[in-house]
């Protein structure tokens, strides 16, 4: 005999008049004078259970249910009263008569109730397991499963076939620290936990593969946001002989067919395409969101000669830039939004947040209200409307600084005016989906605190054919065929076309700084397989756990995540990392120092 003939969520009316036989969970025991009501839960649903008194025993039974019992039931699928119906649920049109009832397990109480919508993240964390007994967490895992299942469709029917790679490796440079795993065996030695395949995956082009994707878990230790864990999941592809355009089209075919087979979604036939030159000129950023129809004005060209010493000196110093954000309809923002958006801005390292209100644009300088008017001359005054586009009823903000304390201010000002009420009351916002590629991205940024270049993707990215040169001569020039696609201001994957050359190698890593013998010493095993005939290659890898919280419009990865990590990189259920005991480090070769060993 089975132990059930259907899920609780899943009983209709078809089965009416038929016996079932259910498990599930006590969603709820509601007592209603003499009859007892009981929300039985399993992973599809809840099903309404009634236990009438005249099974004396039955009854006795559900009188002792509390929430979470594990229980199963037989009993007979009726229609409901007529007005008790529930449109929300699948079996929301019947009912079933319990006939016999089962306690399979008893529950302690639990610490909280589960449909409690206001649960703090410490309490969820920590009683994971009943947390993701929530349907909404239920629903999120089952659609990463799905998504999961459909990229694996997607790239087998293209020829890519999964290839697993270490986990016990050597460190590859993805910018974040390593977790470091020390080798018994190898005293004083330390493997690595890969920050991504990508070597390996380069590897597996060079051995001939054509086609690699994987599934796997990557390790990074840096500072977690909402977007980010130590450990989480990347769709890592690689494909040999393909054009950068081609490798685009194929993974934009991937997204497409995954949106549409997971929840439904028919993306836009084509996924625009932005030079990351553009993006940080109208955006101010690299993962720009469409969604929201702000744009920045430059103004770096009209400030330099301006009375006004805050937007002069920007405009007339090296890597300075002065722009104006408009905001239709921003003249009813109060001195006090105003304010709070000043301090806003200073998160990102602004020193204030100048703006001028447009009341009459005909009137020219009458028509403006500012506290900063008097400070900018007429022709500075003409372009600001101009190039605004300034329309009565409108506020322009302005940013003036280095460019990076602009973009991340004002391109974060942009984003929260335009998700803002007042942003969606006046059309600034408009919901969807808006997929987009960032191309062309620099191969190098410039880090002040080393004084030395870094690579902005990793250092195994191309430069532009046209652009080697620059490699000696301007590594700041130097742009890489190197792409990310970004959805709705995430960045969900980020790829290049890989160099397969060894001497052009050798130039970004001279261009790094990166000396001959420690190149060796970090990466000779892949140098010496670029001298095998390796193949033009190229690849991407999205970020799984991104796709998904996007997908499930859930605020955090962590709600996708079955046992995630804290902010501070804690796991509340496991309480891991913990202490090791005296042993366990002495067989690793390792000693703690005084200040740093944790308390038993
Ligand atoms: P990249 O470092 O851009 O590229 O990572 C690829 C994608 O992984 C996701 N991601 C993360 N998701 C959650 N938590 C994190 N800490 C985290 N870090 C990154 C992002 C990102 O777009 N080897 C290259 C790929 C390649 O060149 O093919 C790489 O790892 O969505
Ligand atoms: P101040 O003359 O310093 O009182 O500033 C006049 C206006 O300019 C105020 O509205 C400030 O918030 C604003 N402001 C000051 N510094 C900056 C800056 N770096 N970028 C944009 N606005 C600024």
């Amino acid at each position: 005999m089975s132990m059930r003939t259907s899920y609780c969520g899943l009983v209709t009316e078809q089965q009416l008049g038929q016996t079932v036989k259910l498990c599930g969970w006590v969603n709820r025991r509601r007592d209603h004078g003499g009859v007892i009501f009981i929300d039985l839960r399993d992973r599809e649903g809840l099903v309404q259970v009634v236990c009438d008194p005249d099974r004396a025993e039955m009854f006795k039974a559900a009188e002792g249910l509390r929430n979470e019992f594990c229980v199963q039931i037989t009993g007979l699928v009726r229609s409901r009263p007529a007005g008790t119906e529930n449109a929300n649920l699948t079996s929301g049109k019947i009912e079933v008569l319990c006939h016999e009832l089962q306690v399979l397990n008893p529950s302690v109480t639990p610490p909280f109730q589960l449909d409690d919508e206001n649960l703090s993240e410490t309490t969820r964390l920590t009683h994971r397991v009943l947390d993701l007994r929530r349907p909404q967490m239920q629903y999120n895992l089952r659609l990463r499963y799905k998504v999961a299942m459909e990229v694996r469709k997607y790239l087998d029917a293209q020829g890519f076939i999964d290839i697993e790679t270490p986990m016990l490796t050597k460190s590859t440079p993805e910018g974040a620290r390593d977790y470091l795993v020390p080798s018994r065996v190898n005293a004083g030695m330390f493997f690595a936990l890969p920050q991504s395949p990508q070597l390996f995956k380069q590897l597996l082009m060079v051995a001939g593969f054509d086609r690699y994707y994987q599934i796997t878990k990557c390790f990074r230790d840096e500072d977690l946001r909402a977007d980010r864990q130590p450990e989480f999941t990347q769709i890592d592809c690689e494909t040999s002989f393909l054009s950068e355009q081609e490798i685009r089209d194929l993974f934009e075919n991937m997204v497409r067919h995954v949106f549409k087979e997971a929840i439904g979604v028919e993306l836009d036939a084509k996924v625009p395409v932005m030079e990351y030159a553009e993006a940080m000129r109208r955006f101010g950023s690299d993962k720009p969101d469409l969604r929201v129809k702000l744009e920045f004005t430059e103004l770096t060209d009209v400030m330099a000669d301006v009375d006004f010493k805050v937007f002069s000196v920007p405009a007339t110093t090296e890597g300075g830039r002065v722009v104006a954000l408009r905001v239709p309809g921003g003249a009813e923002i109060s001195r006090s939004e105003i304010d709070a958006y000043t301090d806003f801005v200073k998160i990102y390292g602004a020193k204030g947040l100048a703006w001028i209100k447009v009341n009459e644009v005909a009137k020219g300088r009458d028509g403006l209200q500012s506290p900063i008017v008097k400070n900018l001359h007429d022709a500075a005054i003409a372009s600001i409307l101009e190039r605004t586009g300034a329309q009565d009823g409108d506020i322009i903000f302005f940013g003036a600084d280095k460019a990076k304390v602009v973009n991340d201010g004002i391109g974060a000002l942009r984003l929260k005016i335009g998700h803002s009420e007042f942003g969606k009351a006046h059309g600034l916002f408009e919901a969807g989906w808006r997929p987009l590629w960032v191309v062309d991205f620099p191969m190098f940024e410039y880090d002040e605190e080393d004084a030395r270049w870094v690579a902005c993707h990793h250092p195994f990215t191309s430069p532009k054919d046209e652009h080697i040169d620059y490699l000696e001569t301007d590594p700041g020039k130097c742009l890489a065929k190197a792409y990310d696609m970004v959805l709705n201001g995430w960045e969900i994957g980020g790829g290049s076309v890989r160099i397969f050359q060894e001497e052009v190698q050798s130039k970004v890593f001279r261009a790094l700084k990166l000396g001959e013998e420690e190149a060796r010493a970090k990466f000779g095993f892949l140098l010496d397989a670029l001298q095998y005939g390796a193949p033009p290659h190229g690849g991407i890898a999205f970020g799984l756990d991104r796709v998904i919280t996007m997908m499930a419009g859930a605020d955090s990865i962590r709600d996708v995540i079955a046992f995630p990590k804290t902010q501070r990189a804690q796991d509340l259920l496991t309480q891991a990392p913990s202490a090791v005991d005296e042993r366990q480090l002495r067989d690793l070769h390792i000693r703690l120092r005084q200040t740093e060993a944790p308390k038993a």
